[in-house]
């Protein structure tokens, strides 16, 4: 099939701006910043922008928000409406770890890394702004482009709802480059995509004795081994095998001396579930659990439980969509199945206000190094398919504001 007129345009806009986009996501890269103190890269955004002649607002102390406006006939009500305004997400921020990758372009702060790939996602969208402001006269209505901060600690998305950068909003796009999906493919399925993320501590109260007296006491870090083991049987005895859940205990603390038996302990973990149903189950088998084998000890323990992000789940329409824009600019042997993942995403909060599709860019290619997962000191992606994932979020934006 013969592309179309715009697709043609894009894929000319691809091949001219992929340099750009790779020394956009080095520079970034260097400059890695936590969540809600993207300060410099807020700066450095906005200063791509104003090169660009686009205007924004920051509805937050960091990140940013862009509005390109189409110039297509009838893109504008006369009353000033846009006749559809699609919101197009970046993420921003970067991760508490220590990059030992050894690239040239490796961060330059201590203890801090782009370890997700949120550098690729600023890059493939300043792209993607490029690839929209040069094809303005053929885009039927509003693109706000949102470069979101703090997804990493579960904020940003909620700040920047509250803050109102959804107002007038149809719907939304997102993307995350992905080191589970084959580098030059793209995930866009409907249904879930990503979990529930909660997070859980269990404090054990027991009575704290001599070492060589335990009959004195009661050992709180024995209560806190029973009760690891105990928690394992909720995945592996009480959810259908075919529905997909975690329970991880990623800490044990307990004990002050050698000689001395325990008399506090404390557990913290996560837990990822798909269904709404399981994840309200799952806690409360928990809680049972954890309250009934610390009695059996003659200890107290609870459970805290801090609810975060909900499931993510791709719009049916908008994930179909998706599909066929990502054939059009990539073709169609680039889409990918892939089954989604237990990680979390603060996207989840848009879709809560407004259908949309979120999109896995594949990135993994074990030729430059880049299977290691995201979050890795040693996380990297092929930098090729930087430039795909701009045209398909360039793509999605003219197939959505021209009704297909
Ligand atoms: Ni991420």
């Amino acid at each position: 099939m013969a592309d179309s007129a715009i697709t043609q345009r894009i894929k000319e806009l691809g091949a001219r701006w992929e340099p750009y986009i790779i020394e956009q996501r080095r520079k970034f890269h260097a400059h890695p910043e936590l969540g809600f103190k993207e300060f410099w890269t807020t700066e450095e955004i906005a200063r791509e922008l104003d090169a660009l002649g686009v205007p924004y607002e920051r509805p937050t102390e960091t990140g940013i928000v862009a509005t390109i406006k189409g110039t297509a006939p009838g893109a504008y009500r006369e009353d000033g409406v846009p006749q559809r305004r699609i919101a197009l997400r970046a993420d921003i921020d970067a991760l508490p770890v220590d990059e030992q990758t050894g690239a040239s372009y490796a961060s330059a702060v201590e203890g801090v890394m782009h370890a997700c790939g949120h550098d690729c996602h600023i890059a493939m969208m300043l792209g993607a702004v490029r690839m929209l402001c040069e094809t303005r006269d053929a885009l039927e209505g509003e693109v706000r482009v949102l470069f979101q901060p703090a997804e990493e600690i579960s904020s940003g998305a909620r700040a920047f709802i509250e803050a109102g950068v959804l107002d007038g909003v149809d719907t939304i796009y997102g993307a995350h480059i992905w080191s589970e999906v084959k580098a030059g493919t793209v995930s866009v399925e409907s249904g879930p995509r990503m979990a529930n993320t909660d997070w859980f501590r269990v404090d054990i109260d027991g009575v704290s004795a001599h070492g060589a007296m335990p009959h004195k006491g009661v050992d709180a870090l024995v209560v806190g081994a029973e009760l690891i083991d105990a928690l394992q049987i909720i995945v592996s005895r009480d959810v259908p095998p075919f529905e997909p859940a975690v329970l991880t205990i990623g800490e044990f603390h307990a004990g002050v001396a050698k000689n001395v038996m325990a008399g506090t302990a404390y557990l913290t973990g996560t837990v990822r579930t798909f269904s709404p149903e399981l994840r309200v189950q799952l806690r409360e088998r928990m809680e049972r659990i954890i309250r009934m084998a610390a009695e059996a000890f003659g200890a107290e323990a609870v459970l805290t439980w801090t609810p975060g992000n909900a499931a993510l789940h791709n719009d049916p329409a908008c994930a179909a969509r998706a599909q066929k824009s990502v054939a059009a600019v990539l073709g169609p042997q680039a889409l990918a199945h892939y089954e989604g993942t237990l990680s979390g995403e603060d996207f989840s909060e848009y879709l809560h206000e407004v259908p949309g599709v979120f999109a896995f860019i594949g990135a993994r290619n074990p030729d430059v190094g880049a299977d290691y997962p995201q979050h890795s000191c040693y996380y990297t992606v092929d930098e090729s398919v930087l430039v795909g994932g701009a045209m398909v979020a360039a793509q999605y934006a003219h197939d959505y504001l021209a009704g297909a």
